[in-house]
């Protein structure tokens, strides 16, 4: 499905009835990486996937938007959706979103759900690195981000036992066009640091990590439980990044009961 948002073509899935629990991708993927939290919650609540901006089959228009113009597509979906407040569950880039959009629209927020993510701004070290990769999308596509950025999305664990997750990721991030990395990439290295708005969180939230998320470890989860007010952490074992998809059975039952509580 699609709506119009801010000038663009958002597309979005949509299934199941009740509390509305609105998820929000991981870099450079799209929203097909939700499949296994739609198949299990959309029986028992609403379920929405967006491809954010430059993702999927949602517009990929190059310009220098910021990830408060990610959030403002959120915004303008959920009003779409006449959806008062929505329960966000954001993965990696998917939580810097899930920032910028509790900071400008606080009060739309049910509760929060941030997986794999960080609240710290991007190190010089790592805006370079951004840099990098970059160039490597200029010159030589998705294909070589996808291989640069498989190793820092799974585990050690998933990457020795489980070759069509490796493919399936690999093949979501081929679907991502160069002006979609590009973006991306730029807005995250802009992001402002979210440590002291943690405090300022004031919805129910749980925070799930990896065990062997090396990307977003279990250190800067522990920083952002104990920042949020009433904050919950959760550790999946073996799983890296890409938690929801390495140990989805697990993923799912701690985001069942996380929207049971709070519905
Ligand atoms: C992601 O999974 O969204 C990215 O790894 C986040 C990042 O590069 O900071």
């Amino acid at each position: 499905m699609f709506c119009d948002a801010n000038g663009i073509r958002l597309a979005y899935g949509d299934q199941g009835t009740g509390l509305p629990l609105v998820f929000l991708h991981a870099f450079p993927m799209n929203r097909s990486m939700w499949a296994p939290q739609v198949a299990a919650l959309s029986k028992q609540f609403r379920t929405i996937t967006i491809d954010l901006r430059g993702h999927g089959e949602s517009d990929a228009p190059l310009w220098n938007f910021s990830l408060d113009q990610y959030a403002d597509d959120v915004c303008a979906l959920l009003d779409y959706l006449a959806l008062p407040q929505a329960v966000l569950v954001g993965l990696s880039m998917g939580g810097y979103v899930s920032f910028a959009f509790s900071r400008k629209y606080g009060s739309r927020l049910k509760a929060l759900v941030l997986a794999d993510t960080r609240a710290q701004a991007d190190s010089q070290e790592g805006r370079t690195g951004r840099f990098n990769l970059a160039q490597t999308a200029y010159r030589t596509g998705s294909n070589a981000v996808a291989e640069a950025m498989l190793p820092k999305l799974l585990g050690p664990i998933s990457l020795k036992n489980k070759p069509e997750l490796i493919e399936s990721v690999r093949s979501t991030i081929h679907q991502t066009s160069v002006s979609g990395i590009l973006v991306d990439l730029m807005a995250m290295a802009a992001r402002p640091d979210s440590v002291a708005h943690l405090r300022t969180i004031t919805c129910p939230t749980l925070v799930i990590v990896g065990q062997e998320d090396h990307t977003t470890p279990l250190a800067d989860a522990r920083l952002m439980a104990a920042e949020i007010p009433g904050a919950r952490l959760a550790v999946i074992p073996a799983a890296g990044h890409l938690s929801n998809l390495e140990q989805p059975d697990a993923f799912n039952d701690l985001l069942r009961s996380f929207a049971e509580e709070v519905r």
